[in-house]
């Protein structure tokens, strides 16, 4: 058994080489952020912090999905240009991410770190978020990463973590991928990363939203769920047929054959 390699795993499926898997994976997830779109009145939020030199810290940027959602789904005409800052230790991500930008987001500085390792001088962000993206961070390291995420709000700013909480698909599906195909360091959920950002000294308003998502392709379903794992090199018959992962796969699995996702994602607002 193995442990500890879930962030290096991660890293590793940031990148070029990863492309084909992470397409796979937004064939489902990009419900994750059209929820998360449609879970606030984004236009109100961004408009009352608006001014002429504001700025924005998007903490593991990933490859943009969620100011992709965002331009798509809210109604963000007219809001002053916002520096937009993007923070992920891949490389890729970031270029991926600078690349969906567009007005009011404007991209700014490119800041290769883990939200763990950020210098303390970049603080005094009128909006700080993290949309789907701490799973990977060792939960050792959480405290240290809240603290750096709580310092780098201005006063008056706004902070959103979108996370799954314990018992929704992408902690469920990792937990029994642990115990039943191979084990490593387990995802960080938002339940740790709210108890994080209130021991960083964060006032937290929690608000929940549910959801599913599914397919009946099974290439669709066996290229997500690889991605949920970070491992291409598992089929969808070995997962299914894995003891602890099989039967929670059969849990997601109706008579026909075709997959359903239960979500529960916590908005974590500061
Ligand atoms: C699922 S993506 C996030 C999606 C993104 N919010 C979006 O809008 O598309 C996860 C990202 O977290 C990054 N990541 C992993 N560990 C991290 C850490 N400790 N600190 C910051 N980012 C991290 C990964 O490199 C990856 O790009």
């Amino acid at each position: 058994m193995t442990t500890g390699d879930t962030a290096a795993r991660s890293l590793e499926h940031w990148s070029e080489a990863g492309r084909t898997g992470m397409e796979a994976f937004y064939a489902l997830a990009t419900e994750d952020y059209r929820q998360l779109a449609l879970a606030a009145d984004w236009r109100t939020l961004l408009a009352e912090r608006a001014h002429e030199g504001w700025s924005l810290l998007d903490v593991a940027c990933g490859s943009g999905k969620w100011p992709t959602a965002l331009l798509r789904h809210a109604d963000l005409a007219g809001l002053p240009d916002l520096a937009y800052d993007l923070l992920d230790p891949s490389e890729f991500s970031v270029q991926e991410a600078r690349g969906v930008l567009r007005p009011p987001f404007v991209a700014r500085h490119e800041l290769v770190t883990t939200l763990q390792d950020l210098a303390p001088e970049h603080t005094a962000y009128d909006v700080v978020w993290a949309t789907h993206a701490l799973y990977a961070l060792p939960p050792a390291e959480l405290d240290a990463a809240a603290e750096r995420f709580v310092g780098a709000i201005a006063p008056g700013g706004l902070g959103l973590v979108a996370q799954a909480t314990a018992t929704s698909h992408y902690l469920a599906f990792y937990d029994a991928f642990r115990a039943g195909v191979r084990d490593a360091t387990p995802y960080t959920t938002a339940e740790q990363v709210r108890d994080a950002l209130v021991g960083a000294g964060a006032d937290v308003r929690e608000q929940r939203v549910r959801y599913r998502t599914g397919t009946s392709d099974r290439t669709v379903a066996e290229g997500f769920l690889q991605r949920c794992a970070f491992d291409t090199g598992v089929s969808l018959e070995e997962m299914e047929a894995a003891p602890v992962l099989g039967d929670y796969l059969d849990s997601c699995r109706d008579a026909a054959g075709s997959y359903t996702f239960e979500h529960e994602a916590a908005l974590l607002w500061l």
